[in-house]
């Protein structure tokens, strides 16, 4: 029978408070999921108040302010703090996003901070991706090639071969997208979901690249391609400003054009 409530070990329950603002009067809480596997206890709920003149303007640099100065336990991932390495993927007042590139002062009231959702949670705000880069593997993201390339120049592309790629390179991998796909939610075992999809289209896109109609063997499939619904929750999610489900659409095209 379907179950529609959580196990008992999910349940987020209230967490331990940090006030460290006093006598502040620009400061903010942050109420931060934490879960710790060894501890056997369910996820909780803390809430941190800062003083926002002590940090700066990214709910990273809070985020960072919290580990750094009240609680050294907290862990989240991060790198380049510029939008670039992707690892910093949360969910933020209840939309997946990067924290290195969202302004504290985006949010009125409390800012609320989980790991992004339908994922298995390895500690606090940090999501196990194991899957989800086995799964971009599986769509050989390399250039593939049957002639040989020549021995003392480059491949070259037209000016408008290269722009076929815009908007699919600068993808990277964060995986806001797919964590806010209810296909991908339900069906992530079989389902490419719109992060990997892009992606299998940049090669698919690349003229240099000679393996077109294997790709899309490779994607002709009820699960890994056509659980895309066209709900175009990943395009809103996307923090790039990427078209995943406008690739995925051209995935489908490609698919029906060689049918006819
Ligand atoms: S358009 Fe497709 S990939 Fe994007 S959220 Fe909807 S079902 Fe998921
Ligand atoms: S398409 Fe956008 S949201 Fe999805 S993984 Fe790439 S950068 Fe992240
Ligand atoms: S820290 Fe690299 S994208 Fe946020």
């Amino acid at each position: 029978m379907a179950e529609f409530t959580l196990p008992k070990n999910s349940k987020v329950k209230p967490g331990k408070t940090f006030e460290n603002a006093e006598g502040a009067t620009n400061k903010k809480t942050f109420r931060v999921y934490r879960w710790e596997p060894d501890s056997g206890e369910n996820p909780r709920l803390d809430s941190y108040e800062i003083n926002l003149d002590n940090c700066g303007p990214m709910v990273l640099d809070a985020i960072i302010y919290i580990k750094n100065e009240i609680d050294s336990t907290l862990t989240f991932r991060r790198s380049c703090r510029e939008g670039i390495c992707g690892s910093c993927a949360m969910n933020i007042g209840g939309t997946n996003t990067l924290a290195c590139t969202t302004a504290i002062s985006e949010y009125k009231g409390d800012v609320a901070i989980y790991p992004l959702p339908h994922m298995p949670v390895i500690k606090d705000l940090v999501p196990d991706l194991t899957h989800f880069y086995a799964q971009y593997a599986s769509i050989k993201p390399w250039m593939q090639t049957q002639t040989a390339p020549p021995p003392d120049a480059e491949t070259l592309q037209s000016k408008e071969e290269r722009a076929e790629l815009d908007g699919l390179y600068e993808c990277i991998l964060c995986a806001c997208c797919s964590t806010s796909c209810p296909s991908y939610w339900w069906n992530s075992d079989r389902y490419l979901g719109p992060a990997i999809l892009l992606q299998a289209y940049r090669w698919i896109a690349d003229s240099r690249d000679e393996f077109t109609g294997e790709r899309l063997d490779d994607l002709e499939d009820p699960f890994r391609l056509y659980r895309c619904h066209t709900i175009m929750n990943c395009t809103n999610a996307c923090p790039k400003g990427l078209n995943p489900a406008k690739a995925i659409a051209e995935i489908k095209k490609l698919m029906l054009s060689r049918t006819l």
